[in-house]
């Protein structure tokens, strides 16, 4: 599985303020996760400037804005109610999961009961909450500003412009993880040893289940030379509700961000806080679709996969490949 071992205690240091005083000491009982948190207030520098004034979530992947294939996710591993963490310029995004009865109206009116259905989908879909991140201050701050819907139970998070393939399920296999083994449960993915430094990175030890392995350690956006392991934590977790008071006292990190992975190092290291932490490893599709490069292939990959447009767009796709490349 690539997981080196015997530099795990390089990564203890780590950027989280020194007194936690206030943890919660116990670790919370299983119970049924209904909740998932869609951290979604970013700027999306990388893509600019398609995102100047618009959110980068609501770009289309094919003809569905990439955010409508995460909450889809949540929802098929049983997570209806989502509370989607959003700041400024990202009002498109509520608008696309609320009703459109002038849009509706005159579909109706046409009787266009294909397209009606396909606008009427995503406002369908599950229970939308939101709260505005003042500040983007990180993907960490962003998980705490859900802390007083969340409450005492474990929930999921799924971050906004990352895209699983719907064909690999992922997020309910760390549902069904984390509720067996209590604690919290990370995502992680083997990637090449050049690209752990893009990466938060895990120390891990194996398990009975070949694709769950015992965390021991993280580390964000490591050097290569400091990796513990090319197991990459991408972009789901099932979180114990721990994390919250750990991240009210996680101080800036790298980059100048609060990091959630400090705070899950943390919770790594001492499982008298909220439990252990677990990671899936996965070996599905999944796509950055905040990264140029994967939103294309995302694109491409989707495009030929689906039914209607797929013929036609493979067809194309041949012959361009054959004449220009
Ligand atoms: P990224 O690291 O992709 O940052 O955030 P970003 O700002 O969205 O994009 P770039 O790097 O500038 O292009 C990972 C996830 O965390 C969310 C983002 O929306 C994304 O889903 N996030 C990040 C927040 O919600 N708040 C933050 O303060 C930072």
């Amino acid at each position: 599985m690539g997981i080196f071992k015997g530099k795990v205690n390089r990564m203890l240091i780590f950027r989280v303020c020194a007194p936690v005083k206030v943890l919660r000491m116990t670790q919370s009982s299983p119970s049924r996760i209904s909740k998932a948190v869609i951290p979604a207030a970013g700027l999306g520098t990388r893509f600019l400037p398609a995102t100047k004034a618009t959110p980068k979530e609501m770009l289309p992947v094919v003809d569905k804005p990439a955010i409508q294939y995460v909450v889809e996710e949540a929802v098929a591993a049983g997570l209806s109610d989502v509370l989607m963490i959003t700041g400024r310029n990202k009002r498109p995004l509520e608008d696309h999961f609320d009703r459109n009865y002038e849009l509706e109206s005159a579909l109706t009116r046409k009787g266009d009961a294909e397209r009606l259905s396909k606008v009427q989908e995503s406002s369908d879909l599950a229970t939308m909450h939101y709260v505005r991140q003042g500040d983007p201050r990180g993907l960490g701050h962003a998980v705490l500003c859900a802390a007083p819907h969340v409450g005492d139970q474990p929930f999921a998070v799924l971050l906004g412009d990352d895209l699983i393939d719907p064909r690999d399920p992922l997020l309910a296999r760390m549902v069904e993880i984390q509720e067996r083994e209590g604690g919290s449960v990370v995502a992680l993915m083997e990637v090449d040893p050049s690209q752990v430094h893009l990466y938060g990175c895990a120390a891990a030890d194996t398990t009975v289940d070949s694709d769950v392995v015992r965390v021991t350690g993280l580390i964000e956006k490591p050097e290569p030379a400091d990796a513990p392991s090319n197991l990459a934590v991408i972009g789901r977790y099932v979180l114990d509700p721990a994390i919250f008071d750990i991240l009210r006292h996680t101080e800036p990190g790298r980059g100048g961000e609060i990091q959630l992975t400090d705070a899950l190092q943390l919770l790594a290291a001492d499982e008298k806080i909220g439990g252990p932490v677990h990671g899936v490893v996965f070996k599905g599709r999944r796509y950055d679709t905040g990264d140029r490069s994967d939103y294309l292939r995302a694109i491409v990959r989707l495009a030929c996969e689906r039914e209607d447009l797929g013929p036609d767009f493979r067809t194309w796709l041949r012959q361009y490949v054959t004449e220009e490349m």
